[in-house]
């Protein structure tokens, strides 16, 4: 049995709040710093040689068949935004070698670690955006991505900085302009407020649903969905993780 979502919000939530309108929350940047140490030689080089050869060139229309993005081309394309360390993209590259995925992170040393993976285990099917995933989204080819992933994203949490959140009813409107019918969308908090805001997100776009039927299928990691360091930090300090799985219906609403 399926429970609508305005069920959910108020099992998270007493009180829940009017969600923020979009021009409340839309572009404003909702990632924190764009460099952290110094880049050790290998990374400078990784970032100038090898990421140009793998970033999108955002300057040109995308490719009618995103799949084309990849030597050999590709049939199906997933979608992470804000990989971080890129273990979960990574594990997903190696998994899936006939699925092209697409990476987008303003932090420059994740895209180096991604960038280290890609050379050494040889992946042909990754892509990297090194930057905010709203441009690629706006760039990308209607009904072109058939999974996405947005796993522990930036919490935000004190009140006057809610509004950088980065998942609102605008971002959804993005994903839902890009997603396939039928196409997963899976998000990843550790914050019980977060959580509340993504379920009230989610109740002002209908071309996304919740097909969970109780707390096991929130509360339980699936097994193709490998650990990242922000949920392991949050295990080790004794938070609770929600995994969601949304869905693209089909048609607009
Ligand atoms: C809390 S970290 C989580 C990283 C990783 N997904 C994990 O679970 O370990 C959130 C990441 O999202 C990235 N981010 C925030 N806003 C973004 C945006 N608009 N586009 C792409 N990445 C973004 C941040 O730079 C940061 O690395």
């Amino acid at each position: 049995m399926e429970l609508p979502l305005s069920n959910w919000v108020s099992a998270v939530s007493d009180t829940p709040k009017q969600p923020m309108t979009p021009t409340e929350t839309s572009e404003l940047r909702s990632f924190g710093r764009r460099r952290g140490r110094v880049l050790s030689p290998r990374q400078q080089r990784l970032l100038s040689d090898v990421l140009p050869a793998v970033r999108p060139q955002l300057t040109h229309p995308a490719p009618e068949q995103l799949g084309n993005l990849y030597n050999p081309p590709l049939s199906e394309v997933w979608l992470e935004i804000g990989f971080g360390g890129a273990e979960h993209l990574i594990w997903q590259a190696e998994h899936n070698p006939a699925i092209g995925m697409i990476g987008c992170e303003p932090f420059e040393d994740g895209v180096a670690k991604a960038l280290i993976a890609v050379e050494e285990r040889g992946l042909a099917n990754v892509r990297l955006h090194p930057d905010d995933a709203r441009d690629l989204l706006r760039w990308l080819p209607a009904a072109s991505i058939a999974r996405t992933f947005i796993l522990f994203p930036d919490p935000w949490p004190k009140k006057r900085h809610a509004k950088r959140r980065l998942i609102s009813p605008h971002l959804l409107g993005l994903l839902a302009e890009v997603m396939r019918p039928g196409a997963e969308l899976r998000i990843g908090t550790d914050i019980g407020d977060y959580l509340r805001t993504i379920l009230i997100a989610f109740q002002a776009e209908p071309r996304f649903c919740w097909r969970a039927s109780g707390p096991a299928d929130w509360r339980e990691r699936p097994a193709d969905w490998p650990a990242t360091r922000y949920q392991q930090k949050a295990v080790r300090e004794g938070r609770r993780c929600y995994y969601l799985s949304f869905h693209r219906v089909d048609g607009n609403g």
